[in-house]
Parts: structure tokens; C-alpha cells; sequence
């Protein structure tokens, strides 16, 4: 670690194949939009912040070969670039940011000539991955704080490196205390339907050498019944103006578990995860996701071929169960309307 998840070489986006984890890394190479699209939707690439990072490249790939000479035919092509990549996954808020923020820069700019604005896109995409790696070490520096020594820590999905530019956002809080000599265990779901857990999380702890144990989804009562987990720690997908997080499908069960058996729930996120003009999580769009990633364990029948399935991927956690959130500005306990005042100034 850190994992290099998204990178800028040769002219083209190079990214880590996470489809391909834990037996192969593999890398896939996107020159177009349209690549760029497609590594999203399949979840290629995954995880809210990293999905951020493509999108701010895939809307230089799908500007770069345009052929307008003027502001306005060059404008145009980059909002329907924005239309697109939009359209390859709805939950996570910070690829909305990303391309909002590209779409920005791209009408600041207006008084530049064409190829001028394209060499500004690209280093902009390129400032998006920068920051993300400083803002995840920054959420690893608060969020440490924490942990306490010897501490047992549950945690879902992977919201680790391979989730953001190199270090994670939950996962950060854990490399940070591991890096500090806390000797923390981890407990990872394995985060049916798609595994990240067991495929990413699990890999990720392992390469740093931290002390990891997988667990099905449906073990976490039990463990916390037995007081084996002290603390809760997820990512989040979109986090609403009152504190509620949508995160990956499972999230919920594991905070009413918490807050029965009185482990703090903290959710670690940037604030481009945060959505202001969302009240509430019941505003949030859940993507919902082919039927095959649940008929199937990964793309081996365990169902009747013809069972109707329901797969939300993800769920909304009401914020009166999270105790914290830790974003690179800080800790805000007990997240509302109110204790997240603050961050909206940033
Ligand atoms: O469907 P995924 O794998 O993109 O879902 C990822 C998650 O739910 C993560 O927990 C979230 O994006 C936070 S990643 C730092």
C-alpha cells in the first residue's frame, strides 16, 4: 500500500482491473469516454471517491478528439460528455461532483482557445486524483484518533485504497492505527452480492499485514452479541444534508446491530461524498443492479436461473444511528442538520 487504484500514463487512464481481485492485478486501459463508461458501470472500477477520479478523466477522454474551434461547439461536446458518464451509476455523489467540477473548469476557462481548455481539463482531472490522496490521509489522521489500542473493528464492502486514489476512506482510519502500533483486528464481511469485501477488503489488509478475518454477511449479530467488535467503520456513497449515508446494501443492518449492542458506527467519507441539497436519504437514488450478481457467486449459478431478484446496491443509514462521521476537515459526532453546518462552508 498505498495502491495505485487510477493513473494518468501514456496518454491514456491506466486503472487496476478490481473485477479481477485477488488472483490476478491486472490492469485495463481507457482512451475514450465511452471505455470509461463501461469500467464504471461493471465495476472494473468501484467505490465512491475512485469513481469520482474516472469520471473527471473520462470527461477529458471524451473531449480531447473534439473538433470544435469555437467556446460554444466545445462547451456543448463537454456537457454531453457530463450527460453520459452520468448515466453509468447513480448512488455515488462524488462522481457527480467530479464531473460538475470538470464542466466548471472547462467555463472558466471560456476565454482560452480550445486546446488550451483541453490542457486545463486534463491537468484538472489530474489535481481530483492529487487531492483525493491527500484528503484520505487527512481522514486517516482524525479518524485514528478513534481507535484505541487492541481494538476489534468491523468493517463492510471496501472503502480501502482501491475505493479512492490510494488509501481509503474507512480503511484509512485502520492503515493510520496500524501504522501507529495499535495492533487492531479486523472482521470483513464479504459484502454479497459482488464480494468487495472478500475479494478487495480482505486483500488490502493482508498486503499491509494487518490482522483480518472474513466473515459472511450474516454473522455480525453474533460476533457483536459476543462483544467481540468494539467499533463499526464504513465509507459512504452519498451522504444527505442531515447526516443520513447511503453506502453498500448492508450497511443499515450492521448500524441498527451497533446501536442494539452499543458499538459506536462510524462512517468515514470526503466531503465530496456530501450531497447539501438533499434533505434527507429518502432523496438519495439507489442504484439497483442486475439480478445475475445475486442468481450467481461470482458468475456460478446458485439459483434457479428464472427466481425473481430484488439487489439494491446500496442503503440508507438514518444518521440518529451513526455516532460519527470523519471527513478530511474533522470528526462530527452525532451528525444533523446542525452539527454539519460547518462543513458546508468549505
Ligand atoms: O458498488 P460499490 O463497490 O461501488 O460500492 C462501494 C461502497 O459502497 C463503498 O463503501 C463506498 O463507495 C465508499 S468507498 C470509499
Amino acid at each position: 500500500m498505498p495502491v495505485p487504484t487510477i493513473e494518468w500514463k501514456n496518454n491514456r487512464v491506466r486503472l487496476i482491473d478490481q473485477k479481477a481481485l485477488p488472483h490476478k492485478l491486472v490492469f485495463v486501459d481507457c482512451l475514450t469516454a465511452k471505455d470509461m463508461f463501461r469500467v464504471i458501470q461493471d465495476l472494473t472500477i468501484r467505490g465512491a471517491p475512485a469513481i469520482g477520479i474516472a469520471g473527471a478523466f473520462g470527461m477529458y477522454l471524451g473531449v480531447r478528439a473534439s473538433t470544435s474551434d469555437t467556446f460554444k461547439g466545445f462547451f456543448n461536446d463537454v456537457k454531453k460528455t457530463e450527460s453520459y458518464l452520468a448515466l453509468s451509476r447513480p448512488t455515488a455523489r462524488n462522481l457527480f461532483w467530479a464531473l460538475e467540477r470538470m464542466k466548471r473548469t472547462a467555463w472558466q476557462n471560456r476565454r482560452h482557445p480550445v486546446p488550451v481548455i483541453k490542457k486545463k481539463l486534463l491537468a484538472e482531472a489530474e489535481t481530483v486524483l492529487a487531492e483525493d490522496k491527500a484528503v484520505c490521509r487527512s481522514i486517516g489522521r482524525f479518524g485514528a484518533a478513534l481507535i484505541k489500542k487492541g481494538d476489534t473493528i468491523l468493517t463492510h464492502c471496501n472503502a480501502g485504497g482501491l475505493a479512492t486514489g490510494d488509501f481509503g476512506t474507512a480503511l484509512a482510519l485502520i492503515f493510520t492505527a496500524h501504522a501507529e502500533g495499535k495492533r487492531i483486528k479486523v472482521f470483513v464481511d464479504e459484502t454479497r452480492p459482488v464480494l468487495q469485501g472478500a475479494r478487495l477488503t480482505a486483500w488490502e489488509l493482508m498486503h499491509e499485514g494487518i490482522d483480518a478475518t472474513l466473515i459472511c454477511d450474516n454473522m455480525a449479530a453474533s460476533l457483536m452479541a459476543q462483544g467481540k467488535i468494539d467499533k463499526v467503520i464504513v465509507g459512504a456513497d452519498r451522504i444527505a444534508s442531515n447526516g443520513d449515508v447511503a453506502n453498500k446494501i448492508g450497511t443499515y443492518s450492521l448500524a441498527v446491530l451497533a446501536a442494539f449492542h452499543h458499538v459506536p458506527f462510524y462512517v468515514a467519507a470526503p466531503l465530496s461524498t456530501f450531497d447539501f441539497k438533499i434533505t434527507a436519504g429518502q432523496g438519495i437514488v439507489i442504484e439497483e443492479r442486475s439480478g445475475d450478481e445475486v442468481r450467481t457467486v461470482m458468475g456460478y449459478p446458485v439459483a434457479p436461473k428464472k427466481i425473481k431478484v430484488y439487489n439494491p446496491a446500496f442503503d440508507v443509514t438514518p444518521h440518529y444511528l451513526v455516532s460519527a462521521i470523519v471527513t478530511e476537515k474533522g470528526i462530527v459526532r452525532k451528525p444533523s442538520v446542525k452539527t454539519l453546518a460547518r462543513l458546508r462552508s468549505y
